[in-house]
């Protein structure tokens, strides 16, 4: 099945991602980014935490009374937004070091994730299968649509209802119930991420075994089985289509290291595609990273595995490919805006099918407006590559497009200013900065 529907503002440092997991200070200034084209990159950064993994092992985090501790954390804004769930369910939450983030969870929860704090965040419903867990209960906002598409979660619902929870929908609220939670097989239509990870944590307090077929493969579903197991949970097979939970057992809080940022590491390969150079991202994970790597070596992006990171090296000018979005191990969605990006400026005409959301291509205009030549037919876009684009003052649409539109304008003549900037620092820690570090010309500019 295809679930596409066919079935502040400094110069430099981050204005919005430094204030994560401070929910006290004031709103920083609205600030835009400006970018100019420059020499080709050179140097290293280290990659940060998963975004992706780390908001859904916070959630995790609720399934055990006592103090758990993450590590690697990134300062971005949809952590802040977790946290801040955390603290209305009752649990503490604080940084003790840049990236260590501790969670104090007590004995009772307040199962109720508030819209205000839902609308702000789809992944808040990642604590769904944890508060059933816990509580036996919860009521937790509908997320809604958003950029791309409208994003049902029957998945979540129907596998949850296998399990024995209740289920009402009604005044824009999930509404769940289970006096005892019981293991059952689950097949998913499609191996939706959050779906696969929501009914692992619920599964955890199961009686029985629960078998989920037809399961998310990300690297991100790993680590929160390797997050739940240091718990003392039994998952196997994450990894792989079929997960097996043996629930029941007592869970008690851990301290754990999330698995590095892919997505964050394919904004920097992007960033050397277009404008030129050579890097060492320390931290990366190559493993997590093959098909893309296969797909940047077709647009002959060099890419190397070396001893705790990724090295790559741009060639004079990219060259144009296919490519097509698929769950993992796929050349993964979250990619797609970087290499449409990247096929802008390609040699060839570059052909993208987006699979798994249904409208993940509304940034195109944006591109588009500085001078790149896009068609979006339905689910596909065909780029045909030009020289250089033309710097402009563009609006991220979303987390993943805005980080695309930076790198974008690394390759056009002139500056690009790119606008509503509260999307990127949503799930990038420090972007400008890490890109200032390579050498790449970008700042943070007061919005005009
Ligand atoms: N879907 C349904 N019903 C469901 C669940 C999903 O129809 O009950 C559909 C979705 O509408 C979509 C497809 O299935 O078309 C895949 O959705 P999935 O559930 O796998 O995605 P998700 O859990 O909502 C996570 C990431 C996304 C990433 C996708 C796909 C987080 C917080 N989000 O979303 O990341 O694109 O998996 O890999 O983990 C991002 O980080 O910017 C981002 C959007």
């Amino acid at each position: 099945m295809n679930p596409t529907g066919d079935s502040a503002a400094p110069e430099s440092g981050d204005p919005q991602a430094g204030r994560a997991g401070a929910p006290d200070d004031i709103a920083p200034a609205p600030a835009e980014i400006r970018v100019r084209p420059g020499e080709p990159l050179a140097g290293e950064l280290e990659i940060g935490g998963a975004k992706n993994s780390v908001l859904k092992l916070l959630a995790a985090t609720t399934l055990a009374e006592g103090l758990s501790t993450l590590r690697r954390v990134p300062r971005i804004a949809d952590v802040t937004t977790m946290i801040e769930l955390l603290q209305s369910f009752g649990c503490g939450a604080w940084f003790s070091d840049d990236d260590v983030l501790h969670v104090e969870v007590p004995e009772r929860l307040e199962p109720h994730a508030s819209y205000d704090l839902v609308s702000r965040m789809r992944a808040s419903i990642a604590v769904l299968g944890p508060l059933l867990a816990r509580c036996g209960e919860a009521m937790v906002a509908l997320p809604g649509g958003d950029d791309f598409g409208s994003r049902p979660i029957d998945m979540h619902l129907s596998a949850l209802e296998r399990l024995g929870v209740d289920i009402d929908v009604s005044h824009g609220y999930v509404h769940a119930r289970a006096s005892v939670l019981k293991g059952e097989e689950v097949s998913l239509a499609w191996p939706s991420v959050g779906a696969t990870e929501n009914i692992m944590m619920a599964a955890t307090a199961a009686e029985g075994r629960t078998v989920i077929h037809n399961a998310a493969r990300e690297p991100e579903i790993a680590d929160l089985a390797a997050f739940l197991n240091r718990m003392g949970a039994e998952v196997l097979g994450a990894g792989s289509p079929t997960i097996t939970i043996n629930g029941g057992g007592p869970l008690a809080p851990v301290d754990h290291t999330p698995v590095p940022d892919r997505i964050e590491t394919a904004v920097f390969l992007a960033a050397v595609g277009i404008a030129g150079g050579e890097i060492t991202l320390r931290g990366a994970q190559p493993g997590h990273l093959r098909m893309l790597c296969d797909k940047l070596g077709e647009m002959n992006l060099r890419t190397s595995t070396i001893k705790g990171g990724l090295w790559a090296m741009a060639p004079q000018r990219l060259r144009a490919t296919e490519i097509v979005t698929l769950p993992y191990p796929g050349v993964a969605t979250d990619y797609q805006p970087l290499l449409v990006a990247m096929l802008s400026l390609a040699e060839g005409v570059g052909l993208v099918t987006e699979n798994v959301f249904a409208n993940r291509f509304r940034y195109v205009g944006e591109l588009v407006r500085m001078g790149a030549d896009i068609r979006v037919e339905g689910r596909c876009a065909i780029v045909r590559g030009r020289e250089r684009l033309s710097g402009a003052p563009v609006r991220a649409t979303d987390i993943r497009a805005g980080a695309a539109l930076v790198v974008a304008g690394l390759g056009a003549e002139g500056e690009t200013i790119v606008r509503d900037t509260h999307h990127i620092s949503r799930g990038h820690e420090d972007l400008v900065g890490k890109l200032q570090s390579l050498g790449a010309d970008v700042a943070w500019v007061p919005a005009g």
